[in-house]
């Protein structure tokens, strides 16, 4: 157990009670203007509940829940992960002087990236990773690489053997590099699909598999006794949490697709963001914003999900990216005392870039009975040269969807436009009804001057820090995932049973023992 004394529950609390009231009182005031700067990046938070009193309480707030001592904590490398007594420590990776542990492994990884592209070796990359260990990877290479890279990168993440056979399908395995990433070297989908691929290898007659394999792990005995090289294997540390590995080894791939500039790039944003998230004062911290309206529209007003609106083709996988950090995080319902926290915790988070999602849910959002907040992330610059043809289009779209949602239209607004269209009066009012958007939904607009390594570098951990801070509030643990380990033990006996072995996990529910009956055969 930690040094931090017991975390009171939350409506216990007069200051959260202060900040519940203050919160409640608070519309969405269309006329405020509230944008933060923070590691490069422009957080307009305008379309947010704000008031003295709450700014006030908010103070309390985190004061009750010592917010500063967990984030010295949190940067400083001590334990914050209390159920797996685990620092939380990936704000280390991304330090303009890293330890020597740090440089000495990002070296080796750089140095083996480096002669590969002076070689000008592997033209195909195979990455098999889950998690943490691929939706980073794949959210880089969409970002930079999305014109095409010389490499041919392929990701493999699922079980389904379609997968696997479908990101083998059609490549050279002499010119293929497999790059096995797994913080435990344990998981059962990328174990079963490296299996695979060293098996492609070897049916193509390679002498020794494994020197088209690299692998990325905290666990270098699980990867030597698998057989990986150790001059192939590249490690990361316990301390740094799988949702967080992008800033690791894990990004070697990264670095084959769009260039080992992209990793400094991104560790010196994401540090800057670091700085900020440490020094600058509640008010004006970007990240403690963030997640203070992040509570107030959850816990407060009720809302059961935040949309993810990323006005950038290139940041698609930002959503899921996004999706396993916030709810593999935030998912808890227990707090750090073993008691339930009596307030709901986080959110679902769900998206798509725009414009598609104008044309996918966006309706909902708009007009829907529950709404959600939206987290509006757009490029002031593009880089294509075609401004006035598209990123003008883009940037108005962003703004247009942001406004409606914020000012909404009256019914009076809504029937003067049906009755300057021409509509009978009686069908203009019946029109009307149909036309008017409440308005006062909640969002930010994040804006980034221009995508670069630097600015999404700043813009994950500007995540990060808010889902941490939320974590501080709501007093829950955001660094382990009980409840998908449970999955995992439970996938790990069905398996077993389907294979006709011994049950390993005791009796199932009624439907699940018919349909393992059924499975198997
Ligand atoms: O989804 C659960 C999880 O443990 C994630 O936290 C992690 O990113 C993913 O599985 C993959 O784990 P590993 O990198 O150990 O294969």
């Amino acid at each position: 157990m930690s040094s931090f004394p017991e975390v009171a529950p939350l409506d216990s609390l007069a200051c959260w009670r202060s900040f519940a009231q203050a919160a409640q009182n608070t519309p969405v005031n269309p006329q405020r203007l509230c944008v933060l700067k923070a590691g490069g990046l422009l957080v307009d938070t305008s379309a947010q509940r704000a008031s003295p009193e709450l700014a006030q309480a908010t103070e309390a707030l985190l004061q009750a829940r010592q917010f500063e001592t967990w984030r010295e904590h949190l940067l400083t490398g001590q334990v914050v992960n209390l159920t797996e007594n685990r620092a939380a420590w990936h704000s280390a990776l991304r330090v303009p002087a890293p330890s020597q542990q740090v440089a000495g492994e990002r070296e080796r990884m750089l140095d083996f990236v480096r002669l590969a592209d002076a070689e000008r070796k592997w033209r195909n990359v195979v990455h098999i990773g889950i998690g943490g260990s691929d939706w980073g990877v794949r959210l880089c290479i969409a970002a930079f690489g999305y014109a095409g890279t010389w490499r041919n990168v392929r990701f493999v993440s699922n079980i389904d053997g379609h997968a696997i056979e479908g990101g083998l399908a059609g490549l050279d395995p002499h010119e293929t590099l497999v790059v096995v990433s797994s913080k435990s070297f344990t998981t059962s989908e990328t174990m079963q699909n490296a299996h695979r691929a060293l098996e492609w290898l070897k049916g193509a007659g390679i002498q020794n598999p494994y020197n088209h394999v690299v692998a990325i792990t905290a666990n270098a005995q699980a990867a030597r006794e698998w057989g990986a090289l150790p001059s192939q294997t590249f490690l990361f540390w316990e301390w740094v949490g799988g949702r967080f590995s992008i800033w690791s080894s894990v990004a070697l791939t990264t670095a084959l697709a769009v260039g080992i500039d992209t990793l400094a790039g991104m560790q010196a944003g994401a540090h800057a963001m670091d700085q900020h998230f440490a020094t600058a004062p509640v008010a004006e911290n970007a990240p403690v914003q963030l997640a203070v309206s992040g509570v107030v529209n959850r816990s407060v007003l009720g809302y059961g999900s935040l949309n993810i609106a990323p006005y950038d083709f290139r940041l698609g996988y930002l959503v899921p990216y996004l999706q396993q950090l916030e709810m593999e995080s935030l998912g808890k319902s227990v707090d750090l005392n073993g008691n339930a926290v009596n307030v709901p915790t986080g959110p679902a988070v769900w998206g798509m870039p725009g414009t598609d999602a104008q044309h996918t849910f966006f309706q909902w959002l708009h007009q829907g009975s529950d709404g959600a907040p939206v987290d509006f992330i757009v490029c002031q610059e593009a880089n294509h040269g075609w401004r006035e043809a598209h990123h003008t289009h883009l940037l108005a779209n962003c703004l247009a969807q942001r406004q409606a949602m914020l000012t909404g239209k009256s019914y009076e607004q809504a029937l003067q436009e049906c009755r300057a269209e021409g509509h009978a009066e009686e069908h203009a009012q019946w029109l009307a009804k149909h036309r008017m958007h409440t308005g006062g939904r909640s969002s930010n607009l994040i804006v980034l001057p221009r995508l670069s390594p630097y600015t999404l570098g700043a813009l994950l951990a500007l995540y990060e820090h808010k889902v941490f801070t939320q974590a501080v509030i709501w007093g829950i643990n955001p660094f382990d995932q009980w409840g998908v380990e449970y999955g995992k033990v439970l996938a790990k006996g069905i398996t077993q049973e389907l294979k006709g072995q011994a049950p390993l996990n005791g009796g199932h529910d009624a439907s699940t023992r018919y349909w393992v009956e059924v499975f198997r055969g």
